[in-house]
């Protein structure tokens, strides 16, 4: 445990750039690891969470090396070994905190002709993994998974896999994703069937290194999906846009905390990630998207963000898929606003590195905010701009990164300061945090 009170702070002021985005980080490393010859990565994000996807495709024949480092972030090559020639790892892939590591992995295991056991820590160990089972069965993967479908659990890949079409019963990018790489390695078309939108990046990637892969949009927004399987991918030159996800506590802290204001740079605005900007904008927050262009085919800006009056909103619960990591620091910002705040639809929420509806509204109330817990939701009655008192003994993070980096802001606009229990799970996904933080509130 690494305990730390986070003390109420003076504006925020200055420019960052936060790291990769950790989704296209991880598929970066999967498709180069999958694509004969060299794909370049710039800003690749060097989170624990990454360098357990990069291990683990090390121990089943990748090449996959740090090359140097820039203000960007890591530079990295990898060799791929090409689709179908993934090797049978010797060892169980440990997978730590990430569940995107593991859901993806899965995938691509599941059409080769190898066996991979998975391992991960206690958080990851209670998360469900029946969601990719069920249509990873069905291609004709066999699973022997601890009980309730988690980890540990063992893969054996079918060879060759059967192409399936799979409408998805969750709205889950990380579903989507292992279904279509575990098609990249199997005969004939696979299909997967989206009603809610999520990231797309798996399929804007899969293009990018030359998978036939089309996207129909029909009538009521459902997406279908399918790829050609048995795919020749060609490696590739990535540059990693910042990401928003992690932008998220920056964006909060400078809307929070009276007289900051801050330009965060380089900012992925995928608009399947971008939900957060929209809510923090209807609230009344100041977000300018400043020389908006394009890194690595997604949209990024640079983001002005100054201190606002927030008011209290009604969510709409169909922008959660494009934020669903974000509601942490969202429930936080509710805090401070003015008014009530109603979330809802946040069930898979609770299924996340912690159950972040039960572990954020601990948190709050324990740090003097007003906050009800429902089924599918937080309602929280903001302060209205005055701090809240912070806290008194240490709030439980469960391991949880984005609970750890959501009270940290919390602190911020706080009394008597909020006290974390426990920061070393920042460092799956945002290692250069704290540091950050200090260098905006010199
Ligand atoms: C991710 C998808 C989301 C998200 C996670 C990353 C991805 O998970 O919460 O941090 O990279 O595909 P779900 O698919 O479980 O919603």
């Amino acid at each position: 445990m690494r305990p730390r009170r986070f003390l109420p702070t003076g504006p925020l002021r200055g420019r960052i750039r936060v790291p990769g985005d950790k989704s296209i980080s991880h598929r970066s490393i999967m498709l180069g690891a999958l694509a004969v010859g060299e794909t370049r990565v710039t800003g690749l994000l060097e989170g624990e969470d990454v360098l357990a996807t990069a291990a683990a495709l090390r121990a089943m024949g990748a090449s996959v090396e740090r090359t140097g480092a820039s203000d960007a972030g890591g530079e990295w090559s990898i060799h791929g070994v090409g689709v179908g020639a993934l090797l049978q790892p010797e060892a169980p892939l440990d997978m730590g905190n990430s569940g995107t590591s593991t859901r993806l992995l899965m995938g691509l295991v599941a059409s080769h002709p190898i066996t991979a056991s998975f391992v991960g820590d206690a958080s990851l160990s209670k998360r469900p993994m029946g969601r990719v089972i069920d249509p990873l069965a069905t291609m004709g993967a066999s699973f022997e998974a601890s009980e309730g479908g988690r980890l540990p659990l063992i893969v054996r890949g079918a060879s060759p896999a059967v192409p399936i079409s799979y409408r998805l019963p969750v709205a889950s990018a990380q579903v989507k994703s292992a279904v279509l790489l575990a098609g990249l390695n199997t005969p004939g078309i696979t299909t997967v069937i989206e009603p809610v939108p999520t990231r797309d990046h798996s399929e804007r990637m899969l293009r990018g290194f030359g998978a036939e892969l089309n996207v129909e949009i029909a009538a009521d927004g459902t997406r279908i999906i399918t790829l050609h399987g048995e795919a020749e991918l060609k490696p590739q030159v990535i540059d990693v846009p910042g990401d928003p996800s992690s932008a998220a506590f920056f964006m909060v802290a400078a809307l929070i905390v009276p007289g900051s204001e801050i330009v965060i740079e380089n900012v992925g605005l995928n608009p399947t990630r971008a939900g957060l900007v929209t809510v923090l904008r209807q609230m009344g927050g100041r977000i300018e998207e400043l020389n908006a262009r394009e890194v690595g085919g997604e949209p990024v800006a640079d983001l002005l963000v100054k201190h606002s009056a927030l008011k209290g909103i009604e969510v709409d619960p169909a922008l959660a898929p494009s934020m669903i990591d974000e509601f942490p620091a969202l429930f936080v910002a509710a805090s401070l606003a003015e008014g009530v705040t109603t979330t809802s639809g946040l069930d898979e929420l609770r299924v996340k590195e912690s159950d972040r509806l039960a572990v954020m509204a601990a948190a709050l109330a324990a740090a003097g905010a007003r906050i009800e817990e429902r089924e599918d939701g937080l309602v929280i009655t903001g302060t209205g701009g005055d701090p809240l008192a912070g806290t008194t003994g240490p709030i439980a993070t469960h391991l949880d990164h984005r609970i750890a980096m959501s009270m940290a802001v919390a602190g911020l606009a706080s009394r008597a300061g909020v006290e974390v229990d426990d920061t070393r799970p920042i460092a799956t996904s945002f290692p250069v945090f704290e540091t950050m933080l200090e260098g905006l509130t010199q």
